[in-house]
C-alpha cells in the first residue's frame, strides 16, 4: 500500500512539473524544454565557480530571492567540483562565450543541477531573473509558503537583441519618493530594462538636491496643491503656500544609483532645457529673458502665456547649467546626461533685444538656430565633465550638436535622420512607446491622451529604416501628468513595458503576440503575488462605428463578445459577436453594452457607450 502511495506521489510530481508552464518575459534566444524537473530544497546548495567579489554579491542575492518564499536558508560555496543539488554560478570569462554578447547567458536546469554560465556578471545577473521566472509564482512572495519548489527542465541561450533596454520615469509632473523609485527598479530588472531615465526637472517641480543652487529645491521643488484635470487646474494664487512636492538629495541620489547598479542598470539623469524649465525660473527668475515672479506650475494652463524657457543669450544660463551638470556629473557615472530640448517655446526669444543681437552678432537665422547654438554650448559643458549629450529630437532642428545622441520621440523621422548624419540613436516613438497614453478604451480608463494599445506596443521594430550601427537601442516613457502614485505607475507600465521589454532583448523571429499575450496572463498572477498593479485592459471590448454598424473587436483572440442595444446587463446568453463583426445598429438605438466572455467566465470591463459619443469619435 505505502509503494501504491508512493508511486502515485512520484506521478503526481511528475505530472506537475510536465504541465508546469513556462512564461518568460522576455522570451530567451533559443530555449529548449525538456523532461523532468529540479525540485528546491532545504539542502540545494548554490555553488559560484570563483570569489569574484560581484559573483559572490549575486550568490548572497539569490540565496535571499529564494529565502524569502522558501524559508530555506540555502548554504553557499565557492568551487569547480561537481555537485548535484546545487545552482551552480559560473563566471567564465575567457573560455565561455555567448555569440559574443556580453549580457549574454546559458541556463541549464536538470534534475540533478541547474548552472547559468556567463561571461559577466552582468549575464548572471540576466540568468538568475529568467530562472527566478522558471519558479512557481509563489516565488514573488514576501513571506514562506508552501508549495513544491519544482523547476523545469529547460535548455537557455540568451542575449539581448540591444544594448539600450530603456524605461523613462517623469517624477517631476507627480514626485515618486525614494521607496517608490526603488520598488520600480526592482520590477524593471526583472525584465531586463538595463537604463532608467530620470525626468528630473521639469515645468511642474525640479527634483534633485544641488548644492550650488539651494533654491532649486527650496523653491522649485515645491507648488501649490491641485487635483482636477491637468492642464485645467486653477492657477497659483498670490501667497498661497507651495506645499505639494519633493525632492532627492545628494544622499538619496546615491542611495538610488547604487540600488540600481545592484540591478544591473544604470541612470540617465534628464534636466530638460532650455524649455521645461518653470521650475528653474521660479527659483532664479534671472535666467528668463523678462524676470518676473514665476510659480511652480500645478497643472494649470501656461504654454506659450509665461515664459518657460531659459535666456540663452544670457552669459549666466551656462555659468548655472555649468555649476548644475558639475554635481550630476558627479552623481551619475553613466556616461550620458539628458538635457530634454524637446517643446521649446521660444515666442519670448523672438521678442527679447538680448536673444536679437546674439542672434545678429552669431549669424543664426531663426530661433530654432539660436536653440541649437545654445545644445552646442551645452554640449561643451558636458564634455568638460567627461559626459556624453542626448537630447529629445527637436535637438535636430537648427543643426545638430557635433556628438549629439538622439532620443526619437515625434515618431521614428528624428531618429532615421540623425542616424543617416551618423549620429546614435535611442529610439522611443510615442506612438508606440508612450505608456502614459490609453491603454483602452476612453470611458473605461483613467484621464490621459492618444492611445497605446498593448499590441501596438508589441508590433514595434526599432530597427525600421535605421543603420543597426547607429541604433543603440529603445526605451519607454512613462509621464506622469496623471501618474499620482505607485499603483498608477504600476497600472500604466504593467503590462505594455512587458512588450517593449521583448521588443528590445527578444530576437526579431521570436516575436508573437498570441504566445505573448498567454505569457502576460501567467505574468499577472506572479504581479498578484508580488501585489504589483497592472492593467488588464487587453480583455476590455472595443467598439467602433464604421460605415453605420457597430464594430466590435478584441484585443487578445479566444474571447467571446456579447452585447445589447436594450438596457440589460449582458451576459454569455445575449447575442454573440466574432471579432470584427459588425452589427447593424437597431431603430432607435441610443446606447451599446458590451463584455467579453471566455470559456463561459466573464473576462474585462462591460463598456457602456452611446451611440452618439460614438459618432462623435
Ligand atoms: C516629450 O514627450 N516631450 C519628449
Amino acid at each position: 500500500m505505502k509503494s501504491i502511495q508512493f508511486l502515485c506521489l512520484i506521478l503526481l510530481l511528475s505530472f506537475g512539473a510536465k504541465t508546469q508552464e513556462i512564461n518568460l518575459i522576455p522570451e530567451p534566444v533559443t530555449l529548449l524544454k525538456q523532461s523532468g524537473f529540479f525540485n528546491l530544497k532545504p539542502s540545494t546548495t548554490i555553488l559560484l565557480s570563483n570569489n569574484d567579489p560581484e559573483l559572490q554579491r549575486l550568490g548572497r542575492v539569490l540565496a535571499e530571492m529564494i529565502g524569502t518564499p522558501t524559508g530555506y536558508r540555502l548554504p553557499i560555496r565557492t568551487g569547480t567540483k561537481t555537485t548535484i543539488n546545487a545552482i551552480v554560478l559560473v563566471l567564465e570569462k575567457t573560455t565561455f562565450q555567448v555569440v559574443g554578447q556580453e549580457e549574454g547567458y546559458s541556463l541549464e536546469v536538470g534534475r540533478n543541477k541547474i548552472e547559468i554560465k556567463a561571461q559577466t556578471t552582468h549575464g548572471i545577473f540576466n540568468g538568475l531573473q529568467t530562472l527566478i521566472q522558471l519558479f512557481p509564482k509563489e516565488i514573488e512572495a514576501n513571506a514562506v509558503q508552501r508549495v513544491a519548489w519544482n523547476i523545469p527542465s529547460v535548455s537557455i541561450q540568451d542575449y539581448p537583441r540591444f544594448a539600450w533596454r530603456g524605461m523613462l520615469l517623469d517624477v517631476s509632473r507627480h514626485f515618486h519618493n525614494k521607496a517608490m523609485v526603488k520598488s520600480y527598479l526592482d520590477q524593471l530588472a526583472k525584465f531586463k530594462y538595463n537604463t532608467f531615465h530620470w525626468h528630473l526637472s521639469d515645468d511642474q517641480g525640479w527634483r534633485i538636491e544641488i548644492k550650488k543652487y539651494p533654491k532649486l529645491t527650496s523653491v522649485g521643488a515645491w507648488r501649490v496643491p491641485r487635483v482636477g484635470k491637468w492642464w485645467k487646474r486653477p492657477e497659483p494664487e498670490e501667497n498661497e503656500a507651495t506645499t505639494e512636492g519633493g525632492f532627492y538629495t545628494q544622499e538619496d541620489v546615491k542611495e538610488i544609483v547604487q540600488y540600481a547598479k545592484d540591478r544591473y542598470i544604470t541612470i540617465l539623469p534628464e534636466i530638460d532645457v532650455p524649455g521645461h524649465s518653470l521650475a528653474i525660473l521660479a527659483a532664479y527668475p534671472e535666467l528668463a529673458t523678462v524676470p518676473k515672479n514665476f510659480k511652480v506650475n500645478p497643472g494649470s494652463e501656461f504654454y506659450r502665456k509665461v515664459e518657460n524657457s531659459l535666456d540663452p543669450s544670457n552669459d549666466k544660463t551656462y555659468e548655472f547649467l555649468d555649476g548644475v551638470f558639475t554635481e550630476i556629473a558627479q552623481l551619475f557615472p553613466h556616461p550620458y546626461i539628458h538635457i530634454g530640448g524637446d517643446e521649446c517655446y521660444k515666442g519670448y526669444w523672438e521678442t527679447s533685444n538680448n536673444c536679437k543681437k546674439l542672434m545678429e552678432k552669431e549669424g543664426l537665422k531663426d530661433t530654432k538656430e539660436l536653440q541649437s547654438f545654445f545644445v552646442k554650448k551645452v554640449e561643451k559643458i558636458l564634455q568638460s565633465k567627461g559626459k556624453k549629450l542626448i537630447g529629445w529630437d527637436e535637438i535636430l532642428e537648427g543643426g545638430l550638436a557635433p556628438d549629439a545622441t538622439v532620443m526619437s520621440w515625434r515618431g521614428t523621422k528624428g531618429g532615421i535622420e540623425a542616424a543617416k548624419m551618423g549620429h546614435n540613436v535611442v529610439m522611443t516613438p510615442s506612438d508606440f512607446c508612450y505608456i502614459d497614453l490609453y491603454q483602452g478604451d476612453p470611458i473605461l480608463e483613467p484621464d490621459t491622451y492618444g492611445k497605446l494599445r498593448l499590441n501596438k506596443a508589441y508590433s514595434y521594430e526599432p530597427s525600421e529604416g535605421i543603420d543597426s550601427k547607429y541604433l543603440l537601442g529603445g526605451q519607454c516613457n512613462l509621464w506622469s501628468e496623471n501618474i499620482p502614485n505607485k499603483r498608477q505607475a504600476e497600472y500604466m507600465t504593467y503590462p505594455r513595458a512587458l512588450a517593449t521589454a521583448e521588443v528590445f532583448w527578444s530576437a526579431k523571429d521570436r516575436k508573437n503576440f498570441d504566445g505573448f499575450a498567454k505569457r502576460v496572463e501567467a505574468q499577472f498572477a506572479r504581479f498578484d503575488v508580488a501585489k504589483i498593479n497592472y492593467s488588464r485592459s487587453m480583455f476590455d471590448p472595443i467598439v467602433a462605428l464604421v460605415d453605420k454598424q457597430i464594430q466590435l473587436n478584441t484585443e487578445v483572440n479566444g474571447l467571446d463578445i456579447h452585447y445589447t442595444f436594450e438596457r440589460g446587463i449582458p451576459d454569455n446568453f445575449y447575442p454573440k459577436a466574432k471579432n470584427g463583426d459588425k452589427i447593424p445598429i437597431p431603430k432607435g438605438a441610443d446606447q451599446i453594452r458590451v463584455v467579453n466572455y471566455r470559456d463561459g467566465k466573464p473576462i474585462g470591463k462591460i463598456l457602456l457607450i452611446s451611440i452618439a459619443d460614438l459618432e462623435k469619435r
